[in-house]
């Protein structure tokens, strides 16, 4: 089992399988994805990094990017991930543009578990985000992606003055749908800049009171070795869950179980970490070995915690660069 000089138990990997995104989040990549992307991994080198870490003890793998379906072998490494490797969880964290399509296809190759990146259920208010107007066709992904039997988290953004006023609107769709809504602080990177910062972020805090004095109560029932970073409520008259993710809280890190690879090859001990670590060299079959210990060894020096109460992002430039 994986473990940091803290003694927190490493069993969730998230790999970025593309820095593309077809999206341009006002707050992540608002002038679209830089055309000179260098070559990502390819299906041979994912297959070795896998491998390696279901050796290490990973229980549970996650692909993101930028947007991981723009990634064309994207369908091979989850059947790798399921089929070859039998991960006790694979998920996919994607903006949705072909979940309609391509559902029924992730769903035979193993895939169990989406998050789908929405921050206005507000056709409008989604295009003014994201500068794309295909709200309708996510959500009609989404409808199907469950009725396949999928698990589906919608992941919104907390944008102060866009979708504050939206709650509402999330909550009464994870009422009628068997959804999770994450909400997400917004975080500072070299895109998501202080400036910004100060017009849009708005802690989840108010929100949480608000849910708790409407009768929401804290669900402990996920896995802690599988549970992400989320803080999870439930209601007895809510078929859908309601979640939040607070970078900012004290202790945040506390818990963490997660270290990422870029889609470069490259590890991060933290998503605000000084540096990114290139391994791609190890990715063959000789140097498996050698990978393996790399990793160990790098891991023992995971960062206790992110600095980003004191304005310090790392490595960190946006979001779509090493898969949130
Ligand atoms: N702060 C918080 N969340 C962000 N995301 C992208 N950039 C930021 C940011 N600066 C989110 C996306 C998506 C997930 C991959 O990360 O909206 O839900
Ligand atoms: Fe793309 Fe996600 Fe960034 Fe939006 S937040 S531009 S969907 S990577």
């Amino acid at each position: 089992m994986l473990q940091d000089y803290l003694k927190r138990n490493i069993t969730y990997v998230r790999i970025s399988l593309t820095e593309k995104c077809n999206f341009s989040c006002e707050y992540c990549l608002p002038g679209g994805w830089d055309k000179k992307l260098k070559d990502t991994l390819s299906v041979n080198e994912l297959d070795i990094l896998l491998a390696t870490l279901k050796e290490l003890g990973v229980k549970k793998i996650r692909f993101s990017g930028g947007e991981p379906a723009l990634f064309k072998d994207l369908t091979k490494v989850l059947e790798i991930t399921n089929h070859k490797y039998k991960f006790e969880s694979c998920g996919l964290t994607t903006n949705g543009f072909n979940l309609l399509a391509k559902a029924e296809e992730w769903y035979k190759a193993g895939l169990r578990n989406i998050n789908v990146s929405i921050d206005s259920l507000d056709p409008k208010k989604f295009f003014e985000i994201t500068k794309v107007d295909i709200l309708d066709k996510i959500i009609a992904g989404i409808k199907h992606a469950i009725h396949l039997g999928f698990n589906i988290k919608i992941n919104a953004v907390i944008l102060q003055g866009i979708n504050t006023q939206d709650m509402d609107d999330f909550i009464s769709f994870a009422n009628t749908h068997k959804v999770t809504i994450r909400f997400i602080e917004l975080m500072q990177n070299n895109t998501c800049t202080v400036d910004y910062l100060n017009k849009r972020q708005l802690t989840a805090e108010t929100i949480i009171e608000d849910l708790k004095a409407k009768g929401w109560t804290l669900d402990n029932s996920e896995d802690p070795k599988l549970k992400g970073p989320a803080q999870t409520f439930k209601h007895q008259d809510n078929l859908g869950k309601i979640g939040f993710i607070t970078p900012y809280a004290q202790d945040f890190c506390s818990t963490c179980n997660r270290i990422r690879f870029s889609s470069l090859g490259e590890i991060l001990l933290c998503l605000f970490g000084k540096k990114r670590i290139p391994l791609r060299h190890l990715l063959t079959l000789e140097k498996k070995e050698e990978l393996k210990a790399e990793i160990e060894t790098l891991l023992i020096s995971k960062p206790k915690s992110h600095h980003l109460d004191e304005n310090f992002v790392g490595a960190c430039d946006n979001l779509s660069k090493i898969g949130g």
